[in-house]
């Protein structure tokens, strides 16, 4: 069972250059995949094809065997239950306008009918990320960066998705809720069966939480395999300079191994 993508490519319109060129990319259930590349290399764009907020001009994505498609609205939301993103920016996850309790329940209402129950979960989960019941009333505006991006996370856990992707989630995070971020989705993956897919120029979070890793490069796929394969034995040049820009990567000392036991 996996999600797969399939040849995909993007344009944007009014540009000529195209920013994803053939990419293709499979995840299994349970799993998690990391996509690195440098910035501007067609990461975010690539997020943006995966859970269908972009059209891709070519290629196909499809969950267990079955095409995701976005032509009507049922395909349009069947395609919102099973794939959610938590974006680079948290302000595009959350509405402006909204005290963050709307989307949070609205989430929450595709799995539980009952008022009470939904509140529950909801309270539940803000407690799990260490944020403030109070947050429900308040704008996203009015939270810090760190609280806005576990926020976001916990609408897309809400939906309960069957693949998850994360752009950059760690990036407003002090080291302590980084961890416990990434303990919670570990945990949610192992029991819901959730693919997981983590995009990050930070190759230390990369290697501390994928099975696999593939690396983009000007919107093509340079390099994939396993985690091991590819940040310490990697084939390719661009992987190995993009891995002598990590300070503390010792190719001789692979990171990866101290971080193995936390999986
Ligand atoms: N809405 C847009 N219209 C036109 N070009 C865009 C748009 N969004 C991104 N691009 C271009 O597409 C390319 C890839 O951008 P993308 O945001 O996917 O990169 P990225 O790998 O996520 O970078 P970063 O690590 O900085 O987040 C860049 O050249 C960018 O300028
Ligand atoms: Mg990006």
């Amino acid at each position: 069972m996996s999600f797969i993508a399939e040849q995909l490519s993007y344009t944007y319109p009014g540009t000529t250059k195209p920013v994803l060129d053939a990419v293709s990319l499979t995840v299994h259930v349970g799993d998690t995949l990391g996509i690195v590349g440098e910035s501007g290399s067609g990461k975010s764009t690539l997020a943006r094809c995966l859970c269908g907020l972009l059209q891709p001009d070519a290629g196909r994505i499809s969950l267990h065997g079955a095409p995701l498609s976005l032509r009507t609205a049922a395909d349009r939301k069947a395609y919102y239950r099973a794939v959610q993103m938590v974006f680079q920016d948290p302000d595009l996850s959350l509405p402006r306008h909204l005290a963050i309790g709307i989307p949070l329940l609205d989430a929450a209402r595709l799995r539980w009918t009952a008022a009470d129950e939904r509140r529950r979960q909801v309270d539940a989960l803000l407690k799990e990320l260490a944020l403030p019941a109070d947050v429900l009333k308040r704008r996203p505006r009015e939270l810090s960066g760190g609280q806005r991006q576990r926020v976001a996370v916990a609408r897309a856990l809400l939906v309960s998705p069957a693949v998850l992707i994360l752009d950059e989630p760690t990036s407003a995070l002090d080291m302590v809720l980084r961890q416990d971020l990434l303990a919670l989705l570990r945990s949610v993956r192992r029991s819901r069966g959730m693919a997981q897919i983590y995009i990050s120029h930070d190759l230390d979070l990369i290697a501390q939480v994928a099975d696999a890793v593939c690396v983009l490069h000007e919107g093509r796929i340079i390099e994939a395999g396993s985690k091991d394969a590819v940040l310490n034995h990697p084939k390719h040049d661009y992987t190995k300079r993009l891995l002598a820009t990590v300070p503390t990567h010792d190719p001789a000392k692979p990171k990866i191994l101290a971080h193995r036991n936390l999986r």
